[in-house]
């Protein structure tokens, strides 16, 4: 039924442009999706179309493998796809945005620089009948809400904190190191306004107090995501406190990698007087866990959240909608990653 009155308001809304299409400012003819091409019933081809992907910025480990894949999946479906790079400044991405939508894109996948602007973001989608998929970078609800040719795909970053934590839980001496009965650890996070960022932060150490453990944060800061400031925090920790640090938790690999860096400079290792743990899965994190030099991470899948992405981006362009239940969340799991 829903989907019926959601038909209907999209027919009135399309009627509604059709009748005011005269104004300087109206949508180039592209952004009407469906109807004229719904002849040819070839279900699994892509129909084409032309694709508008803005990644917030090209330099991060994790979003350059995701929108490797994504661009990968997106043409062999046969849809004309540009990527471009919000170089982490959301009012370039805006303007990439909005230039998308003037070119006429049938679809734009959004992975926001700033969750915060994604009512702008809609709004100017909407006014064009373009449809939007975000990824990586979670709107609210009540953001998504507002536009039914709206989605988000992602995972439950909540998800990755537990298990980073229970990771950390499941070691031989339950993260405790100097034998305090506390697990005394460093937190360095990436960008706070992610909630990748502040749900991994606050599960990892749920997950240890839920197991009955007793927890001591000696330090948190942000290190954006980034292996050189990763690094550098890490560092700076470990000269403050020294053989204090049982663990240090890094909110995503690139960071792990650079506090890997610090870590071995300052004489620690990992496994035998520190433990390590990220979020992403990188080969060279994997490598590490494997070797023994990273106490464990947790499989970001870029591969399951770009075919999801793509196939959001199909069903839109095809004319259809969310679930049948309304939900706009596409979410795929997270998997523990140990040695
Ligand atoms: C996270 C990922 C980070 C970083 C971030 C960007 O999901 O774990 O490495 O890519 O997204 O928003």
């Amino acid at each position: 039924m829903k989907k019926v009155i959601a038909l209907a308001l999209t027919a009135v809304l399309a009627l509604s442009l059709v009748a005011c299409g005269g104004s300087a400012s109206s949508a180039p003819a592209a952004s009407a999706p469906a109807s004229s091409a719904a002849g040819s019933v070839a279900s699994t081809t892509a129909k084409g179309g032309k694709v508008g992907v803005c990644i917030y910025k090209f330099d991060d480990n994790f979003m350059t493998l995701y929108r490797e894949e994504l661009d990968k999946y997106l043409s062999d479906m046969g849809y004309d796809v540009t990527v471009v790079d919000g170089k982490n400044d959301q009012a370039t991405q805006t303007e990439q945005v909005n230039t998308f939508i003037t070119q006429g894109v049938d679809c734009l996948v959004v992975n926001l620089v700033q969750a915060s602007a994604a009512p702008t973001v809609i709004e100017a989608a909407k006014a064009a009948d373009i449809p939007v998929v975000f990824i990586n970078r979670e709107p609210t609800a009540e953001d998504l809400a507002s536009y039914e040719k709206a989605c988000y795909v992602g995972a439950d970053a909540r998800q990755s904190g537990t298990f980073q934590g229970e990771i950390i839980a499941e070691t031989e001496n339950k993260g405790d190191f100097n034998g305090n009965g506390t697990v005394d650890y460093i937190m360095i996070m990436g960008d706070p306004e992610n909630v990748d960022a502040q749900y991994r932060t606050e599960f990892s150490i749920k997950a240890l107090t839920d197991a009955g453990l007793k927890v001591n944060k000696l330090f948190e800061q942000r290190g954006d995501w980034d292996q050189a400031k990763g690094q550098e925090l890490a560092a700076t920790a470990l000269t403050q406190y020294g053989d204090k640090i049982d663990v240090i938790f890094c909110n995503n690999d690139a960071m792990a990698l650079g506090a890997a860096q610090a870590i071995t400079a300052a004489g620690r290792t990992v496994g035998k007087d520190i433990y390590l743990v990220g979020v992403d899965a990188l080969e060279e994190a994997k490598a590490m866990v494997d070797a023994g030099t990273m106490t464990g991470t947790v499989l970001n899948d870029h591969i399951g959240q770009a075919h999801t992405a793509g196939d959001c981006v199909k069903t839109f362009i095809d004319g259809g909608l969310n679930k049948d239940d309304g939900d706009q969340n596409y979410t795929v799991d997270y998997v523990k990653v140990v040695k």
